[in-house]
């Protein structure tokens, strides 16, 4: 039966559309713009702890202004809130030295490659460690998935051990991050963008001194002043860019996740790695052999035939 709805339904459904379509358009697009600048910063300066430290100093600064200059209204938080979200900081901070630590290793594609596989961990951790069970072809798209992002490690040109491991761990460590923020969200009206921010100041705390002990002052001062004479003054807003970008992405990315359900978030954010591999190859001439953008691309395909399978 044809059922057709009302007019200002419609209308409404058309315009959340678009809204989401722009929100996922606008955080593929500060991504690229991040990856690039991260990139370009590791190539120069490899103290990917420092780089992961300043994109979260970045973003805590900007929040704390808009909340100060009331461009945006600071969220009313309780010791709880706090609580509840220091394992999502923990799981955030985690997820994303180790994925710096692999970009300054290997190709920004090769990571996202394997980053690409993190539904394969989401199914992996809920099933061993929650004891929770899916349909049989949740379990059947494992297969492209963990299959295709093998074939791109074994055929990578430039493969490195930490590269490799650091998106492994960034995946498994982005898992627990979100089951920990879908706890820890339950109930509690914060906006995305405002839970974005005091998850980036949380992380920001836990960091910063693993980043002093396991690269330090000296070396970055010394790796500073390499990089600014190679590069010229221009490496300064370069770190400006990467640290900023990195900052916006994420909080259009946290406010999209506001609209729409986790699936629909997977979905966007595997298509937003299509672009990020797409396009570090065309700016950074990375070597591609068939054998390995087939991996890629079977890895990607396994991604959505995963999010069909647990509509
Ligand atoms: C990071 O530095 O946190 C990673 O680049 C994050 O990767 P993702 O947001 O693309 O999962």
């Amino acid at each position: 039966i044809n059922i057709e709805l009302p007019h200002e339904q419609a209308q409404m459904e058309a315009a959340q559309k678009l809204k989401i379509g722009l929100y996922f358009a606008t955080w593929w697009a500060l991504n690229v713009v991040f990856n690039i600048y991260n990139k370009k910063v590791l190539n120069a300066f490899p103290y990917p702890w420092l780089t992961s430290t300043l994109s979260l100093a970045a973003g805590s600064l900007m929040m704390l202004i808009s909340w100060a200059t009331r461009i945006a209204e600071a969220p009313k938080v309780d010791l709880n809130f706090w609580k509840a979200l220091l394992p999502v900081a923990v799981a955030h901070t985690i997820g994303h030295v180790a994925a710096t630590v692999s970009m300054s290793k290997v190709a920004v594609s090769f990571t996202h490659i394997i980053k690409s596989g993190e539904p394969a961990f989401s199914v992996l951790v809920s099933s061993l460690m929650l004891g929770e069970s899916f349909p049989m072809p949740v379990y059947l798209s494992l297969i492209p998935i963990i299959g295709g992002c093998a074939l791109a490690a074994v055929t990578e040109l430039n493969f490195n051990m930490t590269g490799f491991m650091g998106a492994m761990v960034s995946n498994l460590a982005f898992v627990f991050r979100n089951i920990f923020s879908k706890k820890g969200m339950k109930g509690m009206s914060v906006s995305g963008m405002n839970y974005y921010a005091c998850l980036s100041m949380m992380s920001l705390l836990i960091l910063t001194p693993f980043a002093i002990a396991v690269e330090g002052p000296k070396i970055w001062a010394a790796g500073w002043q390499t990089a600014v004479s190679q590069i010229g003054p221009n490496f300064v807003w370069w770190v400006v860019a990467q640290s900023v970008f990195y900052h916006l992405y994420n909080q259009v990315s946290y406010m999209s996740l506001d609209q729409i359900s986790p699936l629909t978030f997977s979905i966007g954010n595997t298509m937003k790695r299509i672009c990020v591999i797409v396009s570090s190859i065309l700016i950074f001439h990375n070597p591609v052999q068939p054998i390995n953008a087939l991996g890629a691309a079977i890895a990607i395909l396994g991604t959505f035939l995963y999010s069909q399978a647990k509509q």
